[in-house]
C-alpha cells in the first residue's frame, strides 16, 4: 500500500474513536462501578461468606486491566494474562511422564473432568510460596524481562509461543491482551441467527470465511465474548472474570485452583452474592460504544473520508463490519477468522488454532496505542499496518 494510503486508513480508523457519555445511572450501575473499582483484599468485608481476593488472581480490581481510554477500557501489555497449555506428548514416554508429573507441577491441570489442556498460570496468590513456583513454568528469561514492557514486547513479539520444559513435561506459554469492554451491552445482545446469517453471506461471497465461536456439542449457542469466542454472554464473562482475574468465588463460578491448596471449596461461601454480580454485569452491559468523531479540520475530514473508502476496498469491512444487530459502529462481525499460522496458540474452541475473533470497534478505535493481542503492535499506527500486511499475506496464499 502506498503511504498516502496507508495514512488515510489510518485517520478513518483513529476518526472513529469518541465516546457517548450515557447517562442512566441507576443504582445498580453506580453500585456496580463501585465493585469495578474496588481494590480487593483477602478476606474482603464485602465478601463476608468469602475470603474475599484470591487465594490466585492477577491483580487486585477489574480496573487495573481494564482502563485504557477510560474505565472498563483495555489493558496495556503488562497487564497481560498468562496462560499455559500442555503440549500433547509425542512419545508413549512423554506420555507417561506427563500424566505422572503434570498433577504434582499444579494441581490446577485437574479440573472436576479431568486433565485440563490449559490453566492460566496466575500473576499472585495470597500464599508467599508461589511466586517460586510460576517462576518454575515461565523461565527465569521472562520474568526478569517483565520489569521492562517494551523489551518484554520485543521477546513476545520475536516468539508469542514460548515452549518450556518442567520436570519432563512440555508446555506452551501464551498471553492475552486484556479486551475493551465498551458496547459490550449492545453486543451481547446481537443474536445467534445474525452471525450465523453473516457467516453464510461470507461463504456466498467467498472473500473471507468467518465461523460463529462453537460452545460445546450445543449448536444453538455460540461465542459472542473473547479472543476466541469463548464465551456466550456478557454476563458468562463477568462470573468467569470475577472467578479468574481476581478469585471471587460467585454461585455461577468458582475461583480456580490454587496449587497449595487444591481440594475444592465448599459451594456454601461466596465471595460475590447474586445481587452484586448483577450490579457488575450492569455496569459493564452500561459503557458505552464508541462512536465516529469526524475531525473539524475539512482536510482531516476528507482523509478520513478516504480511509474510510479504503477499508472498504482492501476488504477491512468484511470482517470488521460497521453494524451488526443492535451494535451499530461495532466493526466486528463477532466471527472467527483464521489469522494464519503466525497468531496460532494451542488455546481456544475445538477449531484449529489460528482462528480469532475479529474484535470490535471499541478496541479498534478506543485505543490510539492499542498494542494487539499479544501485544504485537506496539502502536495503533503499527497495528493498522501489521493488519493490512498480515491481510496481504492471506490474500496472496489464497
Ligand atoms: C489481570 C488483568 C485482568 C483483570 C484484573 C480483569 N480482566 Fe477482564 N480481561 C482480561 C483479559 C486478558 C481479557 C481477554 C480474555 C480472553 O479473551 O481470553 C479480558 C476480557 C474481559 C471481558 C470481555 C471483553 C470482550 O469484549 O470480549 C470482560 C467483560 C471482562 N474482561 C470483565 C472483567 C471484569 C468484570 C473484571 C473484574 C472482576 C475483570 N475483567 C478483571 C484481563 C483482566
Ligand atoms: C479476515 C478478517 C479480517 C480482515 C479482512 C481484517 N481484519 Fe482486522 N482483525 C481481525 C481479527 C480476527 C483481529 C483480532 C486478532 C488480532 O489482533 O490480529 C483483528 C484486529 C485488528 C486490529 C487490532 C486492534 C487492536 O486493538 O488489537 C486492527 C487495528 C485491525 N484489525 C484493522 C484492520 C484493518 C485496517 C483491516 C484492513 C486492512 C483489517 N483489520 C482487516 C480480522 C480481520
Amino acid at each position: 500500500m502506498q503511504n498516502w494510503r496507508r495514512r488515510s486508513l489510518l485517520l478513518f480508523v483513529v476518526g472513529l474513536c469518541g465516546a457517548v457519555g450515557q447517562a442512566a445511572d441507576d443504582e445498580q450501575v453506580a453500585a456496580g462501578k463501585q465493585l469495578f473499582l474496588r481494590e480487593w483484599k483477602a478476606n474482603d468485608p464485602l465478601s463476608p461468606n468469602g475470603d474475599g481476593l484470591g487465594p490466585m488472581h492477577n491483580d487486585t480490581s477489574c480496573v487495573a486491566c481494564h482502563k485504557m481510554g477510560g474505565i472498563g477500557g483495555a489493558g496495556p501489555i503488562d497487564k497481560n494474562v498468562d496462560v499455559l497449555a500442555l503440549k500433547p506428548p509425542e512419545t508413549s514416554s512423554e506420555a507417561a511422564q506427563l500424566n505422572r508429573n503434570v498433577a504434582s507441577l499444579h494441581a490446577g491441570f485437574f479440573g472436576p473432568s479431568g486433565l485440563q489442556s490449559n490453566i492460566i498460570l496466575h500473576r499472585l496468590s495470597t500464599e508467599p510460596r508461589y511466586s517460586a513456583l510460576r517462576s518454575i513454568f515461565l523461565g527465569e528469561d521472562i520474568v526478569s524481562l517483565w520489569d521492562d514492557p517494551r523489551k518484554y514486547l520485543v521477546a513476545m513479539r520475536d516468539s508469542p509461543v514460548n515452549e518450556h520444559l518442567v520436570n519432563g513435561v512440555r508446555f506452551q506459554h501464551v498471553q492475552r491482551n486484556s479486551s475493551a469492554m465498551f458496547g459490550n451491552g449492545l453486543l451481547d445482545r446481537v443474536k445467534a441467527a445474525t452471525m450465523r446469517g453473516i457467516a453464510k453471506e461470507q461463504q456466498r461471497v467467498g472473500r473471507v470465511s468467518g465461523r460463529p465461536a462453537p460452545l460445546g456439542q450445543r449448536l444453538d449457542r455460540v461465542g459472542r465474548f473473547g479472543w476466541r469466542g469463548q464465551t456466550k454472554s456478557l454476563r458468562d464473562f463477568v462470573t468467569g472474570a470475577c472467578a479468574a482475574e481476581l478469585g471471587l468465588h460467585s454461585r455461577a463460578d468458582s475461583q480456580l485452583t490454587d496449587p497449595f491448596d487444591p481440594a475444592p471449596r465448599s459451594d456454601r461461601f461466596h465471595d460475590l452474592d447474586e445481587a452484586q454480580v448483577q450490579a457488575l454485569v450492569a455496569f459493564c452491559a452500561s459503557l458505552p460504544a464508541p462512536i465516529q468523531v469526524i475531525p473539524a479540520d475539512p482536510v482531516e475530514a476528507a482523509e478520513v473520508k478516504r480511509g474510510e473508502q479504503l477499508f472498504s476496498q482492501v476488504m477491512c469491512g468484511e470482517c470488521h463490519r460497521r453494524n451488526i444487530g443492535p451494535a451499530k459502529n461495532a466493526y466486528t462481525d463477532l466471527l472467527l477468522h483464521d489469522m494464519g499460522q503466525q497468531m496460532s496458540d494451542p488455546v481456544g474452541p475445538e477449531l484449529p488454532a489460528s482462528f480469532y475473533q475479529s474484535i470490535p470497534a471499541e478496541i479498534l478505535t478506543k485505543r490510539p496505542s492499542r498494542v494487539s493481542y499479544y501485544g504485537r503492535s506496539i502502536t495503533f499506527r503499527t497495528t493498522v499496518i501489521d493488519n493490512a500486511k498480515a491481510r496481504a499475506r492471506i490474500q496472496r496464499a489464497t
